[in-house]
């Protein structure tokens, strides 16, 4: 359909700009190409029953063995929506170095007591799936915990669900929010993964 060729291509230029600014990037495929398509009588409940992050990112650790075999230590993830839990869930193994959740889905706030490696969240003021007093309450947690990890958080004002992806890219607005997103991203990866 023409809304998961929109997640793949969504997701593909990501990776793109990321490897432009000098990263390996691995972009597998959770869904086993059952993407969520948006289609009338979708159920939403049964797909996510079906493709839960939780299970996923347990499911992903050969993927990081094998990266680490390749000699490739330093590794972050990037999670957009259903990736920002599955970056989460991976944050609270000991895989990856960094990780960067861009408007969340399903991210609870007792997750932020369970993450191990630098956190930056990205939040859109209009995100009904994590509407912005989730984001600071994410980082009041982080705040207080007594044992500190680097952590970031910024809400983009304007804009909404999907804001660092799925933009649309005849609006300038959107176009400069979501590079904007991609900056704090790899600079965030920047500083993290050495
Ligand atoms: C959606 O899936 C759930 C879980 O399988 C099921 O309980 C529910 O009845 C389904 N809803 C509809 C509208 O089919
Ligand atoms: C995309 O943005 C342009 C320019 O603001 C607007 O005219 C158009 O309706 C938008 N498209 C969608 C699908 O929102």
């Amino acid at each position: 359909s023409d809304m998961s060729m929109h997640i793949v291509s969504c997701r593909r230029k990501i990776a793109d700009k990321v490897g432009e600014a000098g990263y390996y990037v691995v972009v597998p495929d959770f869904f086993n190409g059952q993407p969520l398509t948006g289609a009338p009588g979708e159920n939403l409940t049964q797909w996510l029953s079906e493709h839960s992050p939780v299970k996923a990112a347990q499911d992903a650790k050969p993927i990081f063995a094998t990266l680490r075999k390749e000699r490739k230590f330093s590794l972050g993830v990037g999670g957009y929506c259903w990736g920002g839990k599955f970056a989460v869930e991976i944050a609270k193994m000991n895989e990856v170095k960094a990780i960067v959740i861009s408007h969340p889905y399903s991210v609870i706030v007792g997750d932020m007591r369970e993450v191990k490696c630098p956190i930056e969240i990205l939040g859109g003021e209009n995100d009904p799936a994590t509407p912005q007093k989730f984001i600071y309450k994410f980082l009041n947690v982080l705040r207080k915990r007594s044992d500190k990890i680097p952590y970031f958080g910024k809400i983009f004002q304007g804009v909404a669900h999907g804001f660092a992806c799925r933009y649309n890219i005849t609006n300038p607005f959107e176009v400069k929010t979501g590079e904007q997103a991609l900056a704090l991203m790899v600079g965030w990866f920047q500083k993290h993964l050495k």
